[in-house]
C-alpha cells in the first residue's frame, strides 16, 4: 500500500520539529516530508531521534524558489501540506522586514500555487493547512479575547506578513476551491526554541549570569502554550478541522512579562542551587520594542468545543519541564548560540 504523503514545511524549526515528531511517530502509514531551508532558526539536531524513521524524509529547499517547490510537488504527489515555515521573530522583522515579505508572503503563495497546480484535477482528500499566529489580530488594550471572527489588525512587520499569508490562503480557497484550514495560536514555549525568544533567551542568560533585558516596563501580556499541546492541536485540526475554517489555539494562560520572568528566575534559582532572589537581580529594564503590542489573549473555545482539544499541561509543570530541558541540553544551546548569534545579540541589545 502506498503511504499517504504529507509535506510539513519548517519542520527543522521550533514548533515544526514537534509536529514532525508527532506525525512520524503516531502515523506509520504516512510518509512525512520535512521541507526546510535551514535558516539560523532551523536545526536538524531537533530531530535526531526520528531522522532514521522509515516514514521520514528531509528536503532542503527554499520556499521562495517557486520552480523548486513546483517540481517537488510533481515528484512526490503530496496529499496534504502543513505549512509552518516562516520568519518568526518580531524584533528581526523590525530590522529586516523584506525577509518576512519574501518567506512569509511570497513563500506561502509559491506553496499555494504548487499545491493548486498539482491538485486542481481532483481536490478530493487534499488539504492545505496554514499555521498562523494570534498576532494577526493586533493588540488588545481593554479586556476581551481574540475570536476567529476578530478583524485583522496586524501591528508589526512580522504580523503584517503573517496576516497577508492568511489572506492569500483564504483567497485561494475562495477563488480556486483549494481545501484549506488555518489555525492562529498564541505564544509557544518549550524545548528547542531558538534563544532569541523570551523564555529560552532568559534561561540561557540566567545560567550565564548575563542581564535579562526586559522591554519597557515588562507590563505586556502574552498567553503561553506548551509547544507539544500546539502540536497536538495541529494534529486535530489537520484530521478533524472543517474545510475553509479557522481555529484559534491558546492556553487561557495570560502572564505579564515581568511576572513570567519572576517565575523563570525563581525556578532557575532552585534548579541551579542559587540563593533565592539571585536571578531576579539580573533583570534590566531596556528601551521598549518599537510598536510593542500590549496584550494578546486567545479565546480557544471553538477548537475545544468542536474538535475536543484541550491543553494537557498546567503552566507550572510546563515551565519546569522546559527549564529542565534547556539545562540538560546545554550542548544544543551552545551550538545554536555559536556562529552569528553573538553578532545578532550585540546588534539588538548592544544599543538599548
Ligand atoms: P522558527 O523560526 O523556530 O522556525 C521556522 C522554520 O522555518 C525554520 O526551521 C526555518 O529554517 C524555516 N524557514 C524559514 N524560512 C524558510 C524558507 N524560505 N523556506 C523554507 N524554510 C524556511 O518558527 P516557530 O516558532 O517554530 O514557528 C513556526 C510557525 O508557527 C510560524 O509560521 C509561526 O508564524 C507560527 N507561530 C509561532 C508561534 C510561536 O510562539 N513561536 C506562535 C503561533 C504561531
Ligand atoms: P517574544 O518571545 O519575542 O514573542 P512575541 O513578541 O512574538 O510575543 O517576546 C515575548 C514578550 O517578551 C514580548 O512582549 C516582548 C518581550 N521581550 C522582552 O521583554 N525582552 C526580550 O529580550 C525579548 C526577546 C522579548
Amino acid at each position: 500500500m502506498t503511504k499517504k504523503s504529507i509535506l510539513i514545511t519548517g519542520g527543522a524549526g521550533f514548533i515544526g520539529s514537534h509536529v514532525v515528531r508527532l506525525f512520524v511517530q503516531k502515523y506509520p502509514d504516512y510518509h512525512i516530508f520535512n521541507l526546510d531551508k535551514l535558516t539560523y532558526a532551523g536545526n536538524l539536531k531537533n530531530l535526531t531521534d526520528i531522522e532514521q524513521a522509515p516514514n521520514y524524509t528531509f528536503i532542503k529547499a527554499d520556499l521562495v524558489d517557486a520552480l523548486a517547490i513546483e517540481s517537488l510537488f510533481q515528484k512526490h504527489q503530496f496529499e496534504g501540506v502543513i505549512h509552518l515555515a516562516a520568519e518568526s521573530h518580531v524584533d528581526r522583522s523590525i530590522t529586516n522586514p523584506m525577509d518576512f515579505v519574501m518567506t512569509n508572503v511570497v513563500g506561502t503563495v509559491n506553496l499555494l500555487n504548487a499545491a493548486k497546480n498539482a491538485w486542481k484535477a481532483d481536490f478530493n482528500n487534499k488539504l492545505f493547512y496554514h499555521v498562523s499566529t494570534d498576532e494577526v489580530y493586533g493588540s488588545l488594550h481593554d479586556g476581551g479575547f481574540f475570536l476567529e471572527t476578530t478583524p485583522y489588525d496586524p501591528q508589526s512587520p512580522y504580523s503584517a506578513s503573517k496576516a497577508s499569508s492568511d489572506h492569500f490562503v483564504r483567497a485561494y480557497h475562495n477563488t480556486y476551491k483549494i481545501p484549506v484550514v488555518i489555525s492562529n495560536c498564541s505564544n509557544n514555549y518549550g524545548p528547542n526554541q531558538f534563544p532569541e525568544k523570551l523564555i529560552p533567551l532568559f534561561i540561557n542568560n540566567i545560567r550565564n549570569n548575563k542581564p535579562l533585558p526586559v522591554y519597557g516596563k515588562g507590563e505586556n501580556v502574552r498567553d503561553w502554550l506548551y509547544v507539544v499541546d500546539h502540536a497536538r492541536a495541529i494534529d486535530m485540526v489537520y484530521h478533524k478541522g472543517k474545510n475553509g475554517e479557522t481555529y484559534n489555539i491558546g492556553g487561557f494562560n495570560e502572564w505579564t512579562n515581568i511576572d513570567l520572568i519572576k517565575v523563570v528566575c525563581k525556578t532557575m534559582d532552585v534548579k541551579l542551587g542559587r540563593t533565592p532572589g539571585t536571578s531576579e537581580q539580573l533583570i534590566t529594564y531596556v528601551t521598549d520594542r518599537a510598536g510593542h503590542d500590549l496584550r494578546y489573549a486567545i479565546d480557544a473555545q471553538k477548537i475545544m468545543r468542536e474538535l475536543g482539544w484541550e491543553p494537557s499541561l498546567q503552566f507550572e509543570e510546563g515551565i519546569e519541564k522546559t527549564i529542565d530541558w534547556y539545562l540538560t541540553n546545554q550542548q544544543w544551546m551552545d551550538e545554536v548560540t555559536s556562529g552569528d548569534y553573538a553578532n545578532y545579540y550585540d546588534n539588538l541589545y548592544g544599543n538599548r
